[in-house]
């Protein structure tokens, strides 16, 4: 295992008010997402919208690294160039999903955890040789009556270790992902309670697992209203608690935060990660790792047609611009309309 070179990339990854790109969504979930905007899901369709996201001009000044999926990875621009070299070319770090998915979780059905360990240390090596360099897995942790429970916690936490573990041995730096998710009507203080649980899990299986913090990246939910909560916080009591939540339980040495989006609006998603970098300093750099918050008007400009490839890649664009005012926390709402 290299140190070095596994904090170098974590470096990259979180320098100069840039975020990722999750563009890992596996075959049913972007299935659902081209439905939305009436595309046929095809290998091909597949490969021509990446292409679309990842060749944007001027990308690289707010995307310091993409999550592609295992096919993605494999896939090329049409000029032949594998998407992994198109875009460590451009100082853009490609990333690599390797979980296979949440499963029911055996003597807990309700609940998940998520697999893909066997085999993982050799499928790793080969992402190593197509040019990953870093990782991700997400763990699902769902709130509701009774849930989750002590058992969901410790087996997605277990889970996600053993997996950073694989990746540092691999030269690749594990994004740990725990998600609490947005469904239900909770109050955002439930979710801090659950959130504070989860981290509290996922940090001790780490240190049991050996896990060289300044080589990982944390990509958590935000503290934040169940999205069918009639009392729904505000911005600013958001970012609060989030980074109240996250002191409490995230190591300093852990470099970067970089936030998923979960189901927020785009722009809600842009407003709280600026909101917590306006709150003064905090140890580790607090950037975002967004799929829906950066490609929903990206995808609904699309639509399949390389007519609207300009329109696209210029939504893209711009909610990529604006998410790395938000690493800066310079973002405000008056930009939205400027767009
Ligand atoms: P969202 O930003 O759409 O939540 O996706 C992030 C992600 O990578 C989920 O694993």
């Amino acid at each position: 295992m290299n140190l070095k070179e596994l904090a170098r990339t974590a470096g990259q990854m979180i320098a100069d008010h840039r975020g990722l790109l999750a563009a890992d969504e596996s075959a049913g979930t972007i299935e659902k997402r081209f439905k939305s905007v009436g595309v046929i899901s095809t290998e091909e369709t597949r490969r021509a919208y990446r292409e679309m996201l990842f060749t944007t001009p001027g990308v690289e000044k707010f995307i310091s690294g993409v999550i592609m999926y295992d096919e993605t990875l494999r896939q090329k621009t049409s000029a032949g160039v594998p998407f992994a070299d198109y875009l460590t070319k451009l100082g853009i770090v490609p990333g690599i999903k390797v979980d296979k998915g949440a499963k029911p979780l055996a003597g807990s059905p309700d609940e998940k955890v998520t697999e893909g360990l066997d085999g993982l240390r050799e499928r790793l090596q080969e992402y190593h040789a197509l040019g990953a360099r870093f990782a991700k897995w997400r763990a699902v942790i769902e709130i509701g009556v009774g849930v989750p429970s002590n058992y969901c916690l410790r087996a997605n936490a277990q889970a996600l270790a053993r997996y950073a573990a694989l990746c540092q041995e691999a030269g690749l730096v594990p994004i740990v992902e725990p998600e609490v998710l947005m469904d239900g009507a909770h109050t955002i203080e439930r979710c801090a309670e659950v959130t504070l649980a989860t981290l509290k899990a996922v940090f001790d299986e780490l240190d049991i697992h050996r896990i060289i913090l300044e080589g990982m990246i944390l990509k958590p939910n935000m503290v934040i209203s169940g999205m069918q909560c009639p009392q729904q916080a505000g911005v600013a009591q958001v970012a609060a608690e989030t980074l109240r939540v996250l002191r409490l339980r995230v190591p300093a040495a852990v470099p970067g935060i970089m936030f998923l989006s979960g189901g927020q609006s785009a722009e809600l998603a842009t407003a709280h990660l600026s909101a917590m970098n306006t709150h003064g300093p905090a140890p580790w750099t607090l950037s975002f790792s967004y799929a829906r918050a950066l490609q929903t008007p990206a995808l609904e400009a699309w639509q399949g047609r390389t007519a609207n490839l300009a329109a696209s890649q210029n939504a893209f664009l711009r909610r990529a611009q604006l998410n790395s005012a938000a690493c800066a926390g310079a973002y405000t709402t008056r930009m939205e309309k400027a767009a």
